[in-house]
């Protein structure tokens, strides 16, 4: 899968940095490009001979070069890749990263680059847990640089404990997964400026009587969270919610609505949209002759159970998508299923005629995501579309939102 992929290693200077070579000739075996960066420290364990001969790539290891500014300036550099990985991550390139230090081309490259990170450390164990770096590290996750090891084992330096680089295969095994699922970061606030984008989020609810309805176990926080995403990366949102307990996301239009047709209803007063992603848990019947008066239980008049005749509701993803005149240019479906998730979704998303669909597995052992998708913080989704089935790792629903976000975002020259 990642053949014809990149990424950009930075090598930093530790004992375990002769580990990179390795990683360099496993990774290009597997068809992954690699440009390597070899820090100043880098240097004194690797040459840079060494690096270009197994990666086949030019080796830049100072910022100030005026040869390396003609043939690529630093910051297209730092955006080159489809990954930019540290390896080793010394305590003094991650205490850099966490605070922001930018003055070599490694530290440079790391502040400016648009792609995910990935570190993975080595170094003196006592080093390992020192509270500054301990500190460094939260730093790092929070910004969500994905953090690979260390070991555990005995160190160059004699001692024992946590600090030795993890072995190639496994690094490369990380960097695969990472960049299966990476997309580019959209510029806060600029990557959808101009835009509209619809979303829909929520269940409905679909009255049996004044008191009474059907409804689903769908929270909303996916559909809310991917609302605000969209504002975050700059566009107008129109959010049409079924009922949920989540407070309005901020920056965004609320539309408040409770039955399928209503949301049909918004959905087109809302257009037109220049994305459409339809998340909510839409009923599919709702109740034909659903009683204007409370429906009453006459105990002992052995009449039964009232009879509940059920009617099809209008399908509105389906509806906007094939829509002739003012269709959004990216419609974009989800699809909650519980057995046969990708052949499921695939069907669905030929049927559907969107552009895109989100394919979830909400059966409570498939996801593999204690407690469950629906309700829960956590989703992990296959992405269904004409060019094949992307799937992403387990993570969390505002993670999915914003990778989504930016995923559409980078594909906008095709749909805009
Ligand atoms: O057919 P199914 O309900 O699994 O399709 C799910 C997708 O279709 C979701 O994107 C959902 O929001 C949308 N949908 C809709 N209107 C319906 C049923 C589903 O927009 N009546």
């Amino acid at each position: 899968m990642p053949n014809g992929k990149s990424i950009l290693l930075i090598v930093g200077g530790g004992i375990a940095a002769y580990k990179a070579l390795e990683l360099v000739r496993l990774a290009r075996r597997k068809g992954i490009a690699v440009t390597p960066i070899l820090t100043k420290a880098g240097a004194e364990f690797v040459t840079p001979l060494s690096l270009a001969g197994l990666a086949g790539a030019k080796v830049y290891d100072d910022l100030f070069s005026l040869t390396d500014e003609v043939e690529m300036g630093h910051i297209a550099l730092s955006r080159s890749a489809d990954l930019v990985v540290v390896v080793p991550a010394t305590a003094d390139l991650i205490a850099k990263m966490a605070n922001g230090i930018a003055n070599d081309m490694a530290s440079v490259t790391l502040l400016a680059t648009d792609k995910d990170i990935v570190i993975a450390p080595a170094m003196n164990v006592r080093m390992w847990h020192h509270p500054a770096t301990q500190r460094n590290l939260e730093t790092l996750r929070r910004d969500g640089v994905t953090i690979v090891g260390p070991a555990t084992g005995a160190m160059a330096c004699g001692e024992f404990g946590p600090g030795r680089l993890v072995e190639p295969p496994e690094l490369l095994a990380a960097i695969e997964a990472k960049l299966i699922s990476c997309v580019p970061k959209p510029m806060p606030g600029q990557a959808l400026a101009g835009k509209h984008v619809l979303v829909t989020s929520g269940p409905t609810h679909e009255p049996i009587d004044p008191v009474r309805y059907i409804a689903n176990r769908s929270s909303g926080k996916q559909g809310h969270a991917i609302a605000a995403a969209a504002a975050a990366a700059g566009a107008r949102v129109t959010l049409i919610s079924g009922p949920t307990s989540l407070a309005d996301p901020a920056g965004v239009t609320t539309v408040h609505v409770t039955t399928a047709r209503q949301m049909l209803a918004a959905t087109e007063a809302a257009l037109p949209a220049d994305i459409a992603i339809f998340a909510a848990a839409v009923a599919d019947w709702r109740v034909a002759n659903a009683a204007d008066e409370k429906l009453k239980k006459t105990a002992g008049s052995g009449s039964g159970a009232p009879a509940l005749a059920l009617t099809e509701n209008p399908d509105i993803l389906a509806t906007v998508a094939h829509l002739k005149a003012g269709r959004p240019a990216c419609v974009v479906g989800f699809a909650a299923e519980t057995e046969h998730v990708i052949a499921n979704a695939t069907a669905k998303f030929r049927r559907k005629g969107c552009d895109l669909l989100v394919a979830n597995d909400v059966s409570l052992t498939g996801s593999g995501i204690a407690g469950g998708v629906f309700g829960g913080d956590a989703n992990a989704v296959h992405l269904v579309s004409a060019s094949g089935v992307v799937s992403w790792p387990v993570m969390g629903k505002d993670e999915v939102a914003a990778k989504l976000i930016a995923h559409l975002a980078a594909l906008d020259s095709g749909w805009a």
